[in-house]
């Protein structure tokens, strides 16, 4: 799964065209694009090859079925680019293609390893689903109000790279007209200035974006962790729990 997730990362910022991951250099600006690619098809073909060694199809299943759910997530967010007409809905279903299946795959890959009855292997599904949802939510938030020095993104990159999330959908809809106006000059300009960041960063306090979208992500933490109930007592239960608690209140 690491190797998967490595490699949509890999792809994703020759996508976006990013100059850095994880606070660091990202492989597309150190190696370039071609080599990015093919590293990251590399990854994602040995992750597979490795699970038919082991020969559980049912385990594979869940991993190709990862691999097509984020691929189809981010060529609905490039088709999506720069569309101020963009809804919570619209929104949600990106997020949860983009990001949440891997998050659930993980979870539904340890049932299905672990042999645990069909309940409980659609109970850790849903845990993963709606932990990867309020993981996105929290990171959209952070791309607007982190460090960057602390996040290792730079911020305000959603916006530079025409990227419409929920702290700003929800300010588009609030809006005045001649505000609305701001928001797509900024996300239609080439470079995106410190002064219209900083404009931007103003009507999503003033719209609430930022705060409902913070809710909204703990929310979706709170179901993960409901979906955990029929499980007993255990460190690994606990470990999940936290981590759900981790994902909304994380600053980088
Ligand atoms: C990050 O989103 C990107 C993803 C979570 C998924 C990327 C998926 C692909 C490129 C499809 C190919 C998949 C495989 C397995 C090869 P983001 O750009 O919002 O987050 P970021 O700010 O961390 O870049
Ligand atoms: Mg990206």
């Amino acid at each position: 799964m690491e190797m998967i997730h490595t490699a949509s990362l890999m792809h994703d910022d020759v996508v976006d065209n990013a100059p850095t991951r994880r606070g660091k250099p990202s492989a597309n600006a150190k190696w370039g694009n071609a080599l990015s690619v093919l590293v990251g098809d590399y990854f994602w073909c040995k992750a597979c090859e490795i699970i038919v060694q082991h020969g559980d199809f049912r385990l594979l299943k869940v991993v190709t079925d990862t691999i097509t759910g984020t691929t189809e997530g981010e060529v609905l967010e490039l088709t999506q680019s720069n569309d101020v007409g963009i809804n919570e809905e619209e929104y949600l279903k990106i997020v949860r293609h983009k990001t949440a299946v891997l998050l659930s795959a993980c979870c539904h890959a340890g049932a299905v390893l672990g042999k645990v009855s069909e309940m409980l292997e659609t109970a850790l599904r849903r845990f993963g689903l709606d932990l990867g949802i309020a993981f996105q939510l929290s990171d959209d938030v952070l791309d607007y109000v982190s460090e960057e020095e602390r996040f290792g993104k730079t911020r305000g990159s959603d916006l530079r790279e025409g990227k419409l999330t929920l702290p700003l959908i929800v300010a588009l809809k609030r809006c005045t007209d001649p505000e609305r106006a701001i928001i797509k000059d900024a996300l239609l300009s080439t470079e995106l200035s410190e002064v219209q960041l900083g404009k931007i960063i103003e009507l999503l306090d003033k719209y609430e974006g930022i705060d409902y979208t913070r809710k909204l992500a703990r929310d979706y933490a709170e179901r993960a962790k409901s979906h955990l109930k029929p499980f007993k007592p255990s460190i690994e239960k606990d470990a999940l729990l936290a981590l759900a608690d981790y994902v909304t209140s994380r600053e980088e």
